[in-house]
């Protein structure tokens, strides 16, 4: 029986999000922007339906979400667009960042921008107090995301929120991975840009959206790309309306399991599977328990490299470090982040529970793990320390 336990890297679409979305491919097929005929409107309020959706899961207004291919692309439109449009200035971010936040700040920073990266400690928190001791008068963003990805650990988005609005600074925050797990509210937490992706939450990969607030204090965004105008003008080109639909069908799913017994089940679970992990003995877990999404697990496990641990379980699908930068085999950034040496990142494990996890699944891991640990630990104990 394989295993899922990557919910991280991407989830399963789920099969009510691809039945909501199938008609849209070849039954309801007009362009959304043609509305002088049936075919269009009826494109379009599948469009517009799904943009109340992923508002309404924000506490945001339909007419401040905006379609991107993902979060990388939101990502994108929120750092560089707020950034262009001031010309100049200082930007504070995190050292715990996505890459996708991390290079475009980069090359902000290679045409001048002032960078300041706040450094976090083991708990893989950051510090609010830390964020506003580094604003200045020449800050003109910040982007501190809402949880990490390796780590899961949640950041005092709502505290940061505050004082970035008393100072009238834009305030982005990656919210890939809390979609669904940590209750959003945009206007309480004083949140002027939000970044999301559908197939970190049961939908389909190439579609996401930024949340970009409107009112005042007025907020100003210069797009990445020019064309047609759609989106505000913020996002040219022509919406895919199926996976605009499926983004809509799966942030309504999360809104419904924000309000069930879902996120405590998915955290028994993995509270079960950490708690054998631990067990087990020399196994850390990495970053917050206490301030951690409920379906993440970070641990290093002593003696034992990461690749061989998975090549022993292949059958468990789990990453070591990010699965975006797994390709190469430098040491994690966010592990490196909060101070673990490059020994124990190469003994790190992710997992990452979801809708579809079962507690059967999580009772075979356990005795996998349970099982390979100890059976790695003797092998690796008769090798030569160096090629541990
Ligand atoms: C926190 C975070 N931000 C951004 C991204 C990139 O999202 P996308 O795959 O939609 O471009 C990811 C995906 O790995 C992520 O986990």
């Amino acid at each position: 029986m394989a295993i899922y336990l990557d919910n991280h890297a991407t989830t399963r679409c789920d099969p009510r999000v691809v039945e909501a979305m199938t008609p849209y491919f070849s039954d309801i097929y007009g362009n959304a922007a043609s509305r002088s005929h049936s075919f269009g409107m009826r494109a379009n309020a599948g469009v517009e339906r799904a943009r109340g959706q992923v508002a309404a899961l924000l506490g945001a207004s339909a007419k401040e979400i905006v379609f991107t291919s993902g979060a990388t692309e939101a990502n994108n439109l929120a750092v560089l667009g707020v950034c262009r449009t001031a010309g100049r200035g200082h930007i504070i971010t995190s050292t715990l960042e996505h890459k996708a936040v991390l290079d475009p700040i980069a090359k902000l920073e290679d045409n001048g921008f002032e960078v300041t990266r706040i450094a976090v400690d083991a708990s893989g928190v950051v510090d609010a107090s830390a964020v506003v001791a580094a604003m200045r008068d020449d800050t003109v963003l910040v982007s501190i995301m809402m949880a990490n990805n390796e780590i899961g650990t949640i950041q005092p988005i709502a505290a940061i929120g505050a004082a970035c609005r008393e100072r009238s600074i834009p305030l982005h925050t990656d919210a890939s991975q809390a979609i669904g797990k940590v209750d959003i509210d945009v206007v309480r937490d004083h949140i002027d840009l939000l970044s999301l992706t559908a197939h970190k939450f049961y939908g389909p990969k190439g579609i996401g959206a930024l949340f970009v607030r409107r009112g005042r204090p007025l907020l100003r965004l210069e797009p990445l790309q020019y064309g047609g105008g759609h989106e505000r003008g913020y996002r040219s080109g022509t919406l895919p309306v199926p996976q605009c639909v499926a983004l809509g069908a799966a942030a309504a799913l999360c809104d419904d399991e924000l309000n069930s017994s879902e996120l405590g089940r998915v955290q028994a679970l993995r509270d079960d599977l950490l708690d054998t992990l631990l067990a087990v003995g020399d196994v850390a877990l990495n970053g917050s328990r206490e301030h951690r999404l409920p379906n993440n697990i970070n641990v290093s496990i002593g003696g034992i490299d990461s690749k061989a641990l998975m090549m022993n379980l292949r059958d468990i699908a789990m990453s070591s470090g990010s699965a975006c930068s797994s390709e190469n085999l430098k040491p994690s950034h966010v592990l490196t982040a909060i101070g673990t040496d490059k020994d124990r990142v190469h003994r790190s494990i992710r997992l990452g529970l979801g809708r579809f996890t079962t507690a059967e699944e999580v009772q075979t891991a356990k005795a996998r793990f349970a099982e390979a640990i100890p059976a790695l630990r003797l092998l690796s104990s008769g090798m030569p320390a160096s090629t541990r």
